[in-house]
C-alpha cells in the first residue's frame, strides 16, 4: 500500500499549521525535510528558451524535478523562477510564501531590512514630487529615513498627529498623495493605531494604507483583515525572533484596486502602466500579485537591498514558533506592564492593553484581552520612571537581565532611552509631541522567566529611589493627553 501524498497546499489550515509549513519544500534526492539554504548566487538556465522565459516573469520556480511544491506554487506572483539572488532566491521564496500566507496575502517580497522593505514598498508607489502622509508615532529610524532620504529623493512626508481625526488626515492628503503609512504598535510609545479607521480615510482617497506590522505581528493582529491594502516588516524582530539577522519584507494584500485609483486621478505607473508601448502593464500580467512583482522586479532588483538565503533561511524558521513566542512576550509583557503601573517610582506605562489607558477599548477590540483584562498589545512599550533623565540613566544603568541596546523583538528582553539614542537627531518640539521624554525608556519584554525580569526591573527602581528627591520629573506627553479611541 502506498503512503498518504504529503499536503502541499496549507491555505485552509490553522495559522499554527502554516507558520511551520507554508512555502516548505523538501527534497526528496537527500531527505531533507528543512528546506535547504540556496547559497548561490545565479541559477541555471534549462536551455536557451528558458532563460527568455525567466527573463520575461512568466516562468514559475518549480524547486527543481525531485522537490516536493508546496504553498510556494500557490503563490506564483511572490516566486517567479530565479535569475539571480539579487532578484530572489529559493531559500527566500519560503519565508515570503510563509509571511504571505501568515498576514493573508497574496505574495510577499523579502529585502535585507526594515528599512529597505519601508523604502522599496513606498517607492513602488511614489516618485519624485510625490507625497505620503503617515501617522505620526511611528518609529525614529523611519522618521529619519522619511525626513532625509526620502526628502532628498524629492519625496515629502507630511504627518498627522492625532491619527482619530478625520479632518487632519482630509487636510492633509493632496492630489500628489500616493499613500499613507502607519504602524499597528507604534514603536515606542504603544498607542495602538484605529487600521480600521485608517483604512476607511484610505479608501475615501483612493490611496493604499500601508502598515508597519513589526511590533504586532501578524499573531496578533492581520492588517489586511482591517483594510489595509500593504504591509511591511523588519524581519530582525519578532519574525526571525532571536536577534541574530537583519531583514525585511514587503506583503501584498491584493486586493487594493489599482485601475480605480488611475481612474480617480492617483497614478501608479509602475504598476498600470505598460513599460514600453506594446507590452503589457504589471497589473495586467500579475492581477493580484502586481504590486509585489512590482516591488520585487522595479525597485529591489534595480537598487539592490535583497535578503541573503542564510538570513532567509533563519527568516523561515524563526517563524516556525512565532505564535508560541509570540504569547509568552505578551503575557510577560502585560504582567510587567501591570506591575510597572504600580510601582512607586513609575510615573507611567505606555501599555495601551492596560486598563485605564485612552486607547484600551480600543486594544481590547482589535488585540483581545487575556483573563487579566489586559489586552494583547505585544511586548514592546515605553515607560516612563521618576526623576527624568537622571531617573532613567539610574534605571539603565542598574539593569542586570535587560541588555541595554537598541534593537525590539528578541528573545532577550532590551532596554533603551530613546531621547539621547533613537530619538536624539529631533527637535525638543517633535519629542515632546511624540511623548519622548527625558524619563521615557523603551522596554522590549523578552523570553526569560518573568520573574527574573521583575527582579531585575525592581533593583533598577531601587535606584531611581536612591537619587536626590530634587531630580526633575520626566513630564507627561501632550500626545498621550490628546489620544482617544474612535
Ligand atoms: C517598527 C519598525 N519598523 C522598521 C524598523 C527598521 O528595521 P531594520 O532595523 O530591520 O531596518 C524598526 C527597527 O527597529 C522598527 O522598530
Amino acid at each position: 500500500m502506498s503512503a498518504a501524498a504529503p499536503v502541499t497546499e496549507w491555505t485552509d489550515f490553522g495559522f499554527d499549521t502554516r507558520q511551520v509549513h507554508a512555502g516548505e519544500f523538501s527534497d526528496l534526492n537527500a531527505g531533507l525535510r528543512v528546506p535547504a539554504i540556496a547559497m548561490s548566487a545565479g541559477f541555471v538556465f534549462d536551455d536557451f528558451d528558458d532563460q527568455a522565459a525567466r527573463f520575461s516573469g512568466q516562468s514559475v520556480w518549480n524547486a527543481g524535478a525531485n522537490a516536493v511544491l508546496s504553498e510556494v506554487d500557490a503563490f506564483t506572483g511572490s516566486a517567479p523562477a530565479p535569475i539571480y539572488a539579487r532578484q530572489g532566491n529559493p531559500t527566500n521564496a519560503v519565508a515570503e510564501a510563509r509571511l504571505a500566507s501568515l498576514e493573508g496575502g497574496t505574495s510577499a517580497v523579502a529585502v535585507s531590512s526594515g528599512q529597505a522593505a519601508i523604502s522599496s514598498a513606498l517607492f513602488a508607489l511614489a516618485q519624485s514630487g510625490d507625497h505620503i502622509v503617515s501617522a505620526a508615532s511611528i518609529y525614529g529610524g523611519t522618521r529619519i529615513l522619511f525626513g532625509r532620504s526620502f526628502k532628498r529623493f524629492g519625496i515629502d512626508v507630511d504627518y498627522v498627529w492625532d491619527t482619530t481625526d478625520d479632518a487632519a488626515w482630509d487636510r492633509a492628503i493632496r492630489p500628489n498623495t500616493k499613500a499613507i503609512f502607519a504602524e499597528s504598535i507604534p514603536n515606542p510609545c504603544n498607542d495602538v493605531t484605529d487600521l480600521a479607521h485608517l483604512a476607511r480615510v484610505a479608501a475615501r482617497h483612493q490611496l493604499p494604507l500601508v502598515v508597519d506590522n513589526t511590533v504586532g505581528t501578524p499573531a496578533l493582529i492581520r492588517p489586511f483583515e482591517h483594510g489595509a491594502s500593504i504591509v511591511v516588516h523588519s524581519t530582525t524582530k519578532f519574525l526571525t525572533g532571536h536577534g541574530a539577522a537583519v531583514g525585511g519584507a514587503i506583503v501584498d494584500g491584493g486586493r487594493f484596486d489599482w485601475e480605480a485609483a488611475e481612474r480617480a486621478g492617483r497614478s501608479y505607473p509602475l504598476i498600470t502602466r505598460a513599460p514600453r508601448p506594446g507590452a503589457a502593464s504589471m497589473l495586467d500580467r500579475f492581477g493580484a500579485t502586481a504590486y509585489a512583482r512590482t516591488a520585487r522586479e522595479a525597485v529591489v532588483n534595480d537598487i539592490g537591498p535583497s535578503l541573503s538565503p542564510f538570513n532567509g533561511f533563519l527568516l523561515h524558521q524563526g517563524m516556525e514558533t512565532l505564535s508560541l513566542r509570540i504569547d509568552r512576550h505578551v503575557a510577560s509583557s502585560q504582567r510587567i506592564a501591570a506591575w510597572l503601573a504600580d510601582q512607586p517610582e513609575v510615573e507611567s506605562v505606555d501599555y495601551s492593553g492596560l486598563p485605564g489607558h485612552p486607547l484600551y477599548e480600543l486594544a481590547a477590540r482589535d488585540y483581545g484581552t487575556g483573563s487579566d483584562g489586559i489586552a494583547r498589545t505585544g511586548s514592546v512599550f515605553g515607560v516612563t520612571v521618576r526623576g527624568g533623565a537622571a531617573g532613567a540613566r539610574a534605571c539603565v544603568d542598574a539593569l542586570r537581565v535587560f541588555s541595554r541596546m537598541t534593537g525590539i523583538g528578541d528573545t532577550r528582553s532590551m532596554v533603551i532611552h530613546p531621547l539621547t539614542t533613537t530619538h536624539a537627531t529631533f527637535s525638543p518640539d517633535v519629542n515632546e509631541r511624540l511623548g519622548i521624554t527625558p524619563g521615557l525608556l523603551r522596554l522590549s519584554v523578552g523570553l526569560e522567566t518573568p520573574d527574573d525580569l521583575i527582579q531585575d526591573l525592581r533593583a533598577a527602581l531601587d535606584a531611581v529611589r536612591a537619587l536626590p528627591r530634587d531630580c526633575a520629573s520626566g513630564g507627561t506627553s501632550p500626545l498621550r493627553a490628546v489620544v482617544s479611541p474612535s
